[in-house]
């Protein structure tokens, strides 16, 4: 049986290349089955019995808990491991080794890693299911899928197809890996046009540039706004990877680049989505997005971070092989959950 999400003919997500248009669809196929399980309306046990190790050895919240969350929404339990200075890697012990042994203990594994390729290393030493949930200024594969998820719902909410679309991608493009991800799997859609801002220090690396210049998607890099920017339909801020940044390194970043209020109006189209794969830096000095759109409907952040509970879900049901179970097992769930999970949410379009 052929695999719909495999890396050297395991079920391993490492990078969004291994994505096409067919496994994208049909992974969001999954993820809306699984919507009202996220949404607390239904529960579902396809994972009862299997046990996920969730290995952040970078700093985490939303990913980690999400992956975690999910994992125990299928039925599954989770083993946390979180930091260097807490694991045997801080007794010099490689990643090869740590990846045997954790593969005898659980039944998939999830690992942030401070070091890009670290996660393909670890993936290599191991038959179980692998998810890459970042790998230094690399890839963050789970999040551009969620991120895709979401670009794809905001727009059909007014009628709107995804090819053809004008993204702006603004903030730190070299050491971003959720940008480096998700323009990778946009680039599968036709006839996009992708707005570059970063100061020069911070531009997209060339390496992805070339990745994903297919002949049919525009590409054009500003460092400093004028007028040739405007029109934009999705604006997606990333703030600056500062703990990533070499010894004298610079940002560069200028208040103008701030996405906020300002730069909607004269940038963006009238019904732009404003998104951010969080966390923002909410230092003044930092420059990252606005708090002045927070109750602004065109904001999707938390609609964003809440679709990483469908798609994380709709991942390890198709990594473990158990998706054709999903339909069947759901039940109503026993309590009560509020309809708005956000006081200010209401403002914000949930549904
Ligand atoms: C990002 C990450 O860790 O790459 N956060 C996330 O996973 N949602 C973005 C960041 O740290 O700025």
């Amino acid at each position: 049986m052929s695999l719909l999400i495999s890396s050297e003919n395991k079920p391993q997500l490492l990078s969004v290349s291994q994505m096409t248009l067919e496994s994208v669809n049909a992974l969001f196929h999954y993820a809306d089955i699984l919507k009202p399980v996220a949404s607390r309306k239904k529960v579902c046990r396809v994972l009862e019995g299997a046990v996920l190790a969730n290995l952040f050895f970078e700093a985490s919240t939303r990913t980690r808990i999400s992956f975690g969350a999910a994992f125990c929404r299928l039925g599954g339990a989770v083993c946390d491991t979180t930091g260097f200075t807490t694991s045997s890697m801080a007794k010099g012990e490689s990643i090869a080794d740590t990846s045997r042994v954790i593969s005898g203990y659980v039944d998939a594994i999830v690992l942030r890693h401070p070091e890009k390729g670290a996660v393909a290393e670890f993936a290599r030493a191991t038959n179980l299911p692998v998810i890459n949930g970042g790998d230094g200024p690399g890839e963050h594969p789970s999040q551009a899928l969620l991120d895709l998820y979401t670009i794809i719902k905001e727009l059909s909410r007014s009628g709107k197809d995804i090819n053809g679309s004008h993204i702006a991608l603004v903030g730190d493009l070299k050491y971003g890996r959720t940008v480096h991800s998700l323009i990778k799997l946009l680039s599968l859609y036709k006839g996009l046009k992708f707005t570059l801002i970063a100061p020069k220090a911070l531009q997209m690396p060339s390496y992805i540039l070339d990745e994903v210049s297919n002949g049919d998607n525009i590409i054009e890099q500003f460092s400093v706004l004028d007028n040739n920017v405007r029109d934009i339909d999705i604006v997606y801020a990333t703030r600056i990877q500062k703990e990533r940044f070499s010894a004298g390194e610079d940002d560069n970043y200028s208040p103008e680049l701030q996405l906020n209020k300002r730069f909607i109006d004269k940038y963006c189209k009238p019904s732009v989505i404003v998104m951010h794969p969080l966390p923002r830096d909410s230092r003044a000095e930092a420059f990252d997005l606005s708090t002045d759109l927070d109750n602004d409907p065109r904001l999707a952040i938390f609609r964003q971070t809440d679709n990483g509970i469908p798609i994380r879900m709709a991942l390890f049901a198709v990594l473990m092989g158990v998706e054709s179970n999903i339909q069947s097992s759901l039940r109503d769930t026993t309590w009560k959950t509020p309809h708005f999970m956000g006081p200010n949410d209401h403002f914000t379009l949930h549904e």
